[in-house]
């Protein structure tokens, strides 16, 4: 009875794949792009440093013609989006990063005439640099004349972008722009090979498409499912080696929308400022309780509430807002657009030489006069990562 039930399966399945190899090959054909940026692989500096420059909700638009929205009375003449292409420079020259991440609402899509003349502005700071970096979506990026996926593969494409479209081999995946970075030890170090932090960037979303559910999109099981693989390999992959590292390589999320989790804290348990509330979906969909079983993620960026720049600590992950970055984004008159910095520093071994990440840190710079620095301050250490998660276990 069970034999010809089995076979048709059989066959089903076999058709299923066939067609699923077929549909795989156009996205074969979009990651064969990502293959030349191999030798773009990113790494930890000979002074055992790797730096992030995220840059949230630049809400770009056409350029010298799109104003500044929330500024002071008498900052309003002459200011447009080249103001914000002034802060990205001058934060470049400031900080001189690794890598640059852009945590969506790159364009204001509303505002931008021309879609691919808008992101070609808008990232032009970060192709001038000659620094690598990456991009996600945000919900406004396709409101111009490309679609989301439209807006994702030009991103793609652009010099010096590691962006990916989706993962390769992966041919069901909701979005578009989740992939993964691995950040390999120092040149000639023993953990040269070695992805010794991880970087992973999802699609959040614009906006719900079922009915019942209003608000804003969320990060869907078939991209945490995508995350829960590519943390499992990387972990596995790291703790293989004959050096035996002892526990998984710090991972760190960058996305848009931010998690309902982030209306856990209040002033008395985070870092920076709560000036409008959190923005989530309006449902959970999973994501955070998926970083915390995955276990290697220490802290996730995102960007959305313009004027929400806190991170606040649940459960071992930092929950970090980078606070509003661009002119043309709504803001506060009086209170300065930002950017977040990350940095991560490895252990110096005895022998010479380097070995793990040792620690992540962050801080924010204003757009004043000096770049002021605000709010430094340490996400995770290897030393007391230990004992603060179980501090934090023994007191739920
Ligand atoms: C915008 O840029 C112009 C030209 O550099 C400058 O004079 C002005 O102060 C800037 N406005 C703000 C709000 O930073
Ligand atoms: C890393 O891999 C390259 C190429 O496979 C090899 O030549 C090199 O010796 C490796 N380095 C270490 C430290 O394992
Ligand atoms: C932050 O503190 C408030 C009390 O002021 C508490 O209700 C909340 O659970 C705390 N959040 C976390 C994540 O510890």
């Amino acid at each position: 009875m069970a034999q010809p039930w089995k076979k048709k399966t059989c066959y089903w399945m076999k058709a299923m794949l066939l067609a699923l190899w077929f549909s795989g090959i156009h996205v074969l054909a979009d990651a064969a792009a990502a293959v030349s940026k191999e030798q773009n692989q990113l790494r930890f500096s000979k002074e055992g440093q790797f730096k992030i420059l995220q840059v949230a909700d630049m809400h770009f638009g056409d350029g010298k013609s799109t104003p500044c929205k929330n500024v002071l009375p008498n900052q309003m003449r002459g200011c447009s989006d080249l103001n914000t292409s002034a802060f990205i420079h001058r934060m470049i020259q400031a900080e001189k990063p690794h890598l640059i991440v852009f945590t969506g609402d790159n364009i204001y899509g509303k505002d931008a005439k021309d879609a691919v003349a808008s992101l070609n502005a808008a990232f032009a700071p970060a192709l001038s640099s000659n620094i690598p970096w990456a991009a996600v979506l945000g919900n406004h990026d396709q409101q111009s004349t490309l679609s989301r996926e439209g807006v994702m593969k030009y991103i793609v494409g652009m010099k010096h972008s590691l962006s990916q479209l989706n993962p390769p081999g992966v041919n069901i995946i909701d979005g578009f722009g989740n992939y993964n970075l691995e950040v390999s030890g120092v040149e000639g170090s023993s953990l040269h090979n070695k992805s010794v932090l991880n970087l992973y960037f999802l699609d959040s979303g614009d906006y719900s498409t079922v009915p019942s559910i209003s608000g804003y999109g969320w990060i869907k099981p078939s991209q945490q499912f995508w995350f829960q693989r590519t943390s499992k390999k990387l972990r596995r992959a790291y703790m293989s080696n004959p050096e035996g590292q002892k526990s998984a390589a710090p991972g760190l999320a960058y996305f848009h929308i931010p998690l309902p989790e982030c209306a856990s804290f209040d002033s008395s348990n985070f870092t920076g400022v709560k000036q409008e509330g959190i923005s989530s979906a309006s449902v959970n969909s999973g994501f955070f309780t998926t970083m915390v079983e995955a276990g290697d993620v220490k802290a996730a960026f995102t960007g959305h509430d313009h004027l929400n720049d806190f991170c606040g600590e649940l459960l071992g992950i930092h929950l970090c807002y980078a606070g509003g970055f661009g002119y043309h984004a709504y803001g506060k008159a009086g209170w300065a657009r930002r950017a977040r910095v990350v940095l991560a520093t490895l252990e110096e071994r005895e022998k010479g030489g380097w070995g793990e990440v040792k620690s992540i840190k962050t801080w924010k710079r204003l757009d004043d006069k000096h770049l002021t620095v605000i709010d430094a301050q340490v996400l995770w250490s290897k030393t007391s990562a230990g004992s603060r998660r179980k501090k934090k276990i023994g007191g739920i």
